[in-house]
């Protein structure tokens, strides 16, 4: 094919067909706004949708595909990249487990096999019912007290499978620290 020949690249604008609702939708599209002009828009764009709808629904992504001028697999390619971005709505509770060294030391791993058992899930996703997630996350600033678990904004120390099935007993009869009004971090 001559130089003068080449094809090129039209972009096209195609509506998605599953539509979000108006409010989400307008979310969407005032997140892109506010950094499209940014070098690597994509993850700001993300990181906002997420904070303000709880999660990046597969409707956001086309939407911010067409924006962006981007496919939905580069959308959806940075998406699920990163763990932190959440395909599903959250869980009512978010059980961050640290699974750093110093809790590691203190028997970190095993609790991370109990809690996966416990839940019926695996890290960066939800027990059956929606009611808990499991994310790891290392180092709560909590070392010495070890292992340490993070819900809800309340700090667990010395957390044992014992402690942690006490735990979710606890939150699952809503006898725990409602997230809701757990303003700053405490330590249990
Ligand atoms: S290593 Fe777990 S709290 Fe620091």
């Amino acid at each position: 094919m001559t130089e003068s020949r080449k094809r090129v690249a039209i972009p096209i604008r195609v509506e998605t067909k599953a539509a979000l609702p108006p409010d989400q939708r307008a979310a969407v599209l005032d997140a892109v706004q506010k950094h499209r002009r940014l070098e690597g828009a994509l993850l700001p764009i993300l990181h906002e949708v997420q904070g303000r709808l709880g999660w990046v629904m597969p409707a956001a992504v086309a939407l911010i595909a067409l924006e962006l001028n981007l496919t939905r697999a580069e959308v959806h390619g940075v998406l699920t990249f990163y763990h932190y971005f959440r395909q599903r709505p959250a869980a009512t509770h978010t059980i961050y487990l640290c699974r750093a060294e110093a809790c590691q030391a203190l028997g970190a791993n095993g609790l991370a096999a109990h809690a996966e058992r416990a839940l019926g899930a695996p890290f960066h996703q939800c027990s059956a019912d929606g009611r808990f997630g499991l994310e790891p996350v290392y180092c709560l600033g909590n070392c010495a007290m070890g292992p340490s678990l993070l819900i809800d904004r309340q700090l667990y120390s010395r957390v044992t499978a014992e402690r942690f099935d006490a735990i979710i007993q606890e939150l699952s009869a809503g006898t725990g620290a409602p997230r809701s009004s757990a303003t700053a971090v405490g330590e249990r």
